[in-house]
């Protein structure tokens, strides 16, 4: 179910839309059901329909997608209504909500366990405040009738087990029950809830799943909740990192916003954020208040503090006990080899450098090569834009450029060469040389600066 509107989010982007960590909160719903080996998956959107179905249609799934619409949205029975025509009879439809994104797939399975095809099974959870939830009303084992919170008495508010939101039933009960329901109840909405009324009715044993785990069926309707949920995930992905051997110096100061790998060993530091795909082999150390995007790090690397790498679609690799930042910045296609050292203020784009190049002080590496053992010096630039395309520049092995050098590409700086400090060169080099090209030095002896007039 992703019709709804998500008034108290205050945003213009439908609720099932906002994001926790890397990916929607319906995604992540569906991300979960990909999980059970479904079928299909049916879709229920209203309000900005076409916006949510864009979004979940690029997504790539192995779970097929099917989109029906609800309009208007008058209740969640009447929500469910809409998808009868395109369920199988034969299956077992488990109920979702768009806004509850943190249901583990384990329990989904014991859900569906429970209902074997043949009973209806409720997932439920004991909460010191149920307020606003539907009541579970017990028969001993098996449940009696759901009461929302609207309609119920005092005796019946006062119950503490109430009903997630979340269901496993056979299709053809469901279809059956579903053309029986009404609105007459105090909100005037058909509720999905009614059906356990009718399975009781037509004697189908009504079954809980009572889990402890509020996490888990937790539906955000607010910023405030969504915070709140948004750190519940943070901290279960810190604790399976954990449980995996990674030390974290503070584990509630760190965010993961995709998928990181980490092999044995790997320290990381406070405030660290990685998002899309991001790999650290073994004793990797991330240094605080880095922000590491789509990465490969290899074994022994150390990552300074402040460093910024964003491999974006190119991705970015770092090699084996290679050194990156303070505050360094590598962007789409930087490759570093083994034993590199790239330090403060450098910026390294769509470049390759082989083992034990350096880089170690404000400088700038764009489409550029770079062989081994290179010393590339402090505050030079590869040149590598005219204004209209860009040029690569070839920096040979064991070359040592100077510092404040500009190399203006296309260019190559034959091999063990040096390049004299403030050189702008605009013509490559032969394998060898020293290059320098500069204004040539002059110096007036007992030179006489000009002194004050007297006023
Ligand atoms: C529902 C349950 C309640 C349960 C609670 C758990 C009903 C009648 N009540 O209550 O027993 O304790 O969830 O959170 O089912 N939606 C639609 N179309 C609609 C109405 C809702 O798609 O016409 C979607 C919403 O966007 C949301 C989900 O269904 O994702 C649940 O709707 P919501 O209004 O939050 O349900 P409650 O009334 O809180
Ligand atoms: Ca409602």
């Amino acid at each position: 179910m992703a019709a709804g509107k998500g008034t108290r989010m205050k945003s213009r982007l439908p609720k099932v839309l906002q994001k926790l960590s890397y990916q929607t909160l319906v995604q992540h719903v569906l991300a979960t059901a990909e999980q059970l080996h479904a079928r299909s998956a049916v879709v229920i959107t209203g309000h900005e329909a076409a916006q949510v179905e864009s979004v979940l249609s690029k997504t790539s799934s192995a779970l097929p997608l099917k989109f029906v619409r609800q309009e208007p949205q008058l209740g969640t029975g009447h929500a469910v209504q809409q998808a009868v025509p395109v369920l199988a009879d034969d299956g077992v439809v488990v109920v979702l909500s768009g806004d509850v994104p943190l249901t583990q797939a384990d329990t989904l399975h014991a859900l569906i366990a429970l209902c074997a095809g043949q009973h209806l099974a409720l997932l439920t959870l004991n909460m010191p405040d149920p307020t606003g939830y539907g009541r579970i009303e017990r028969n001993g084992d098996s449940v009696r009738a759901i009461v929302e919170h609207k309609d119920a008495s005092p005796a019946q508010r006062a119950l503490t087990e109430i009903y997630s939101g979340i269901m496993a039933v056979p299709a053809r009960l469901l279809k059956g029950w579903l053309a029986r329901l009404d609105n007459n109840n105090a909100q005037g909405e058909y509720y999905l809830t009614d059906i356990v009324k009718f399975a009781v009715q037509d004697g189908v044993s009504v079954v809980a799943h009572t889990i402890t785990d509020a996490v888990q069926v937790a539906g955000i309707n607010s910023p405030v909740q969504l915070a709140e949920l948004e750190r519940a995930y943070q901290q279960r992905q810190a604790l399976a990192l954990m449980e995996q051997g990674v030390r974290l110096k503070y584990p509630a100061r760190r965010d993961n916003r995709g998928v990181l790998e980490c092999a044995g060993d790997v320290e990381i530091d406070v405030n660290c954020i990685f998002e899309g795909h991001v790999a650290l082999g073994e004793g990797v150390k991330i240094g605080a208040n880095c922000v590491i995007s789509n990465c490969t790090i290899a074994a022994g690397a150390v990552i300074h503090p402040f460093t910024h790498i964003d491999g974006e679609k190119l991705g970015v690799t770092v090699g084996e006990d290679a050194r990156v930042g303070p505050f360094a910045r590598l962007r789409p296609g930087a490759q570093l080899g083994a034993d590199v050292h790239i330090g403060n203020f450098v910026e390294v784009k769509n470049s390759t450098l082989a083992q034990g190049a350096k880089a170690n002080h404000l400088a700038y590496l764009g489409d550029a090569t770079v062989g081994e053992r290179v010393n590339y010096g402090a505050g030079s630039i590869t040149a590598n834009y005219d204004g209209a395309n860009k040029h690569c520049t070839v920096i040979e092995a064991d070359v040592h450029i100077g510092s404040n050098c500009v190399l203006v590409a296309p260019v190559t700086i034959g091999a063990g060469g040096t390049v004299g400090g403030g050189s702008t060169i605009t013509k490559s080099t032969e394998a060898g040389a020293l290059s320098v090209a500069r204004g040539k030095q002059v110096s007036v002896v007992n030179y006489k600066r000009p002194e004050k007039r007297p006023q």
